[in-house]
């Protein structure tokens, strides 16, 4: 049965990785098929507005799309793509796995293999209640967690733990001092994970969470935590395993799900032919166990790994001399 995926070819190396990870998905014979549809920078050349109505409802209508990073214009007027997406589409869960690969500048060879479930729509991004008194000298932010927002993201890395055979899931909080909202986040969790005897439920304060990833991050399969937490838990985690260019991260709502690379568009490189294809194949792999195709996802990372092995073609980043498009054919040649 043929599938149709969103694609959003991005800005700056956007297009070079995204011609990559569609030429490893064609190589894969999957018969995927594509719906090209525009935002940032070049949805504003062309359209003349940074998020098309026509693209959001591409994503609408397929519920699966694979997106390049984007440029959001600075100044006034413009705000985040990436988070106006979120929000459309309530894309509640962002999932980050990490991975420590062979010939990478992982901290830890072999022994980082966790993923990060961030609560992606509240806790201290909702965009309300900021404030900044008159004098400029009183600054205040309110934070806002749910039962509801807790608890389905408590509940989608419970789920997460069962359908990937992971064993132990860590709460991430700061309840001993945000009393009210990491508090009430840690209750649901717990009454979250009682409904899931099978797995392991620790709980770990986001400090000493902080310290132990970095020295034994062997001990973790499965982190969830609120936004804030999250969004820095998740980038200490991209360095235990070489950087940002080996990261991907799935945006993921009830209907709708988008999958990408971490990274940015490194204006430095674009155009040039050296940007590492390796998060977004990462995030289509990550597509694909999410399309009810796990073995083709581990095929795709299985291909990628051999590849690495071999220091066959790897792009400059990794100490190599391959362009994208070669180390996305050297990829494609082992699957
Ligand atoms: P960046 O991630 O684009 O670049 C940081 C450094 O990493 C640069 O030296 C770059 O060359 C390198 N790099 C990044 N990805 C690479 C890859 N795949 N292969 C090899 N090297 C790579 O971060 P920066 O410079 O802070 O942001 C640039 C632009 O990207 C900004 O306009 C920002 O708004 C946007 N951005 C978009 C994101 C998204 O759409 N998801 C996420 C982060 C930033």
């Amino acid at each position: 049965m043929s599938q149709k995926i969103t694609v959003i070819r991005g800005d700056g190396i956007g297009p070079e990785i995204m011609d990559a990870t569609i030429h490893v998905l064609d190589a894969m014979g999957l018969g995927l098929t594509y719906e090209e549809a525009d935002a940032g920078l070049a949805a504003l050349e062309k359209h003349g507005e940074l998020l098309p109505a026509a693209t959001l409802e591409s994503i609408q209508r397929n519920k699966v799309a694979l997106k390049s990073p984007l440029t959001t214009p600075v100044g006034e007027g413009f705000s985040s793509i990436n988070v106006a997406l979120r929000r459309h589409f309530d894309l509640y869960a962002n999932v980050r796995p990490a991975k420590s690969y062979p010939n990478t500048l992982a901290r830890f060879p072999g022994e980082v293999d966790l993923i990060t479930v961030r609560e992606n729509t509240e806790g201290a991004y909702i965009g309300e209640g900021q404030e900044l008194s008159e004098d400029g000298a009183t600054a205040t932010l309110l934070q806002k967690v749910t039962r509801k927002g807790s608890e389905r993201i408590v509940r989608y890395a419970f789920e997460l733990a069962r359908s990937t055979g992971r064993k132990k899931v860590t709460v991430v909080h700061k309840a001993n001092i945000l009393k009210t909202t990491s508090g009430l986040f840690l209750k649901v969790a717990r009454e979250v994970a009682a409904e899931y005897p099978e797995i392991e439920c620790s709980e770990m304060i986001v400090d000493n969470a902080c310290m132990q990833l970095v020295m034994r991050p062997e001990q973790f399969e499965i982190l969830v935590t609120t936004n804030l937490f999250g969004d820095i838990i998740s980038d200490l985690c991209a360095g235990l395993i070489g950087g940002l260019g080996l990261t991907p991260g799935a945006n993921i709502g009830h209907d709708v799900a988008i999958f990408e690379a971490v990274h940015g568009t490194a204006p430095d490189i674009a155009g040039q032919g050296k940007a590492n294809p390796g998060a977004l194949l990462l995030g289509a792999a990550q597509m694909l166990d999410h399309m009810g195709m796990p073995e083709q996802g581990e095929r795709l990372r299985q291909a990628m790994v051999a590849t690495l092995d071999a220091k066959d073609s790897l792009t400059a980043d990794l100490g190599g001399t391959g362009s994208t498009m070669d180390y996305a054919r050297a990829i494609a040649s082992r699957l």
